[in-house]
């Protein structure tokens, strides 16, 4: 769905001076003195802010099962599709929720034992009513992968006003579907002597692409909405991830003429998001995601520019 469409958007791209690449590699080993990056003010401060981005933060919980029962919404293409499949080859019970039936049957259908349900997570009381039935069903669900997503452009400097529904549409699927899912199924998965609930945000939650403003905050939120909820669950048996992926090629961008540059490729995310899962990492921030990380802590603006120039 595109809104108000002026000039082509600008495309995701981090070709600029400074590679993505040496700033996820200094993230990684710890190195200092990227150019063009200002580096925190002390070495003492340095050495907490990369101790931060290795540990997590609260409580840890081992990884995935393949006794797992896994909820996955928006399964019915993409990264959902993606997850579903992996989890499943490795013996877990998955059931697919989405919007429309005929995707999460044919997802279903490729992968015998796999369910399909319908749901809009933008409707509290279907998303309720998927809860009960899925607690009625699988009382010993594990996990619930909040995925479901879709994303506008839409031009605020254009000569508008812009649709309202549409506008409140992608804060509704975003951010209002993910409240009310982790609303609905958290009762059952505080039951289970483990669970974790996984929010599924974006690289753009760090630094926003002005082409896609509403689809940047709402993402923002969603990260902010899981911190708390992780230290709201601290002492719970509920882990409260994040799976935070770049840009990946799915449908998530059909609106767009071409895929953006530097997309990475589904098979390759789910490869990584596994690993995170695995690992039962709190944030797991995938590929050039980790990139907007650290530039929207240590250079916002830079950050800022990378993201929306253009594409050559
Ligand atoms: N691909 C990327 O570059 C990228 C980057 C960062 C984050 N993400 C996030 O990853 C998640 C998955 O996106 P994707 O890339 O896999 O895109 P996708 O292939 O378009 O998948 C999104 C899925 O969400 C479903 N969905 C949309 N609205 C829904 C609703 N109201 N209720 C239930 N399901 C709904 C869609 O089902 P229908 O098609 O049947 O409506 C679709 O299957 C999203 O949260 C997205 O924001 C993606």
């Amino acid at each position: 769905m595109q809104l108000n469409r002026g000039a082509p958007p600008p495309q995701i791209g981090l070709n600029t001076g400074i590679a993505a690449r040496e700033l996820v590699a200094n993230e990684r080993e710890g190195a200092t003195g990227t150019p063009g990056v200002p580096s925190a003010r002390s070495d003492v401060r340095r050495g907490r802010w990369r101790q931060s981005l290795r540990r997590p933060r609260c409580g840890t919980m081992s990884g995935m099962s393949p006794s797992d029962v896994v909820l996955i919404t928006g399964g019915g293409s993409g990264i959902g599709a993606g997850l579903a499949g992996a989890l499943h080859a490795r013996g877990s019970q998955v059931i697919v929720a989405g919007h429309g039936r005929e995707r999460v049957e044919a997802v279903a259908a490729r992968h015998p034992g796999m369910q399909a349900e319908v749901v809009d997570v933008a409707d509290p009381e279907q998303v309720a009513a998927l809860a009960e039935r899925v607690g009625q069903r699988w009382p010993q669900l594990t996990t619930v992968i909040s995925n479901a997503g879709i994303q506008h452009l839409v031009d605020f400097a254009g000569p508008g006003p812009l649709d309202i529904a549409e506008l409140g549409r992608e804060v509704d699927v975003n951010l209002k579907g993910v409240i009310y899912v982790a609303n609905a199924f958290l009762p059952l998965l505080k039951a289970q002597p483990r669970a974790r609930l996984v929010n599924v945000g974006s690289g753009l939650g760090y630094v926003p692409l002005a082409a896609a403003p509403i689809y940047s905050s709402t993402k923002a939120a969603v990260h902010s909405f899981t911190i708390a909820l992780r230290l709201q669950l601290k002492n719970s048996t509920v882990q409260v991830v994040e799976l935070i992926p770049p840009v990946v090629v799915t449908d998530l961008h059909r609106h767009l003429d071409r895929i953006p540059p530097r997309a990475m490729e589904l098979d390759d995310f789910v490869d990584a998001a596994m690993v995170g899962l695995d690992a039962g990492r709190e944030e797991i921030v995938v590929g050039l995601a980790k990139a907007l990380r650290i530039f929207s802590r240590a250079a916002p603006s830079l950050g800022l520019k990378v993201v929306n120039q253009k594409a050559n």
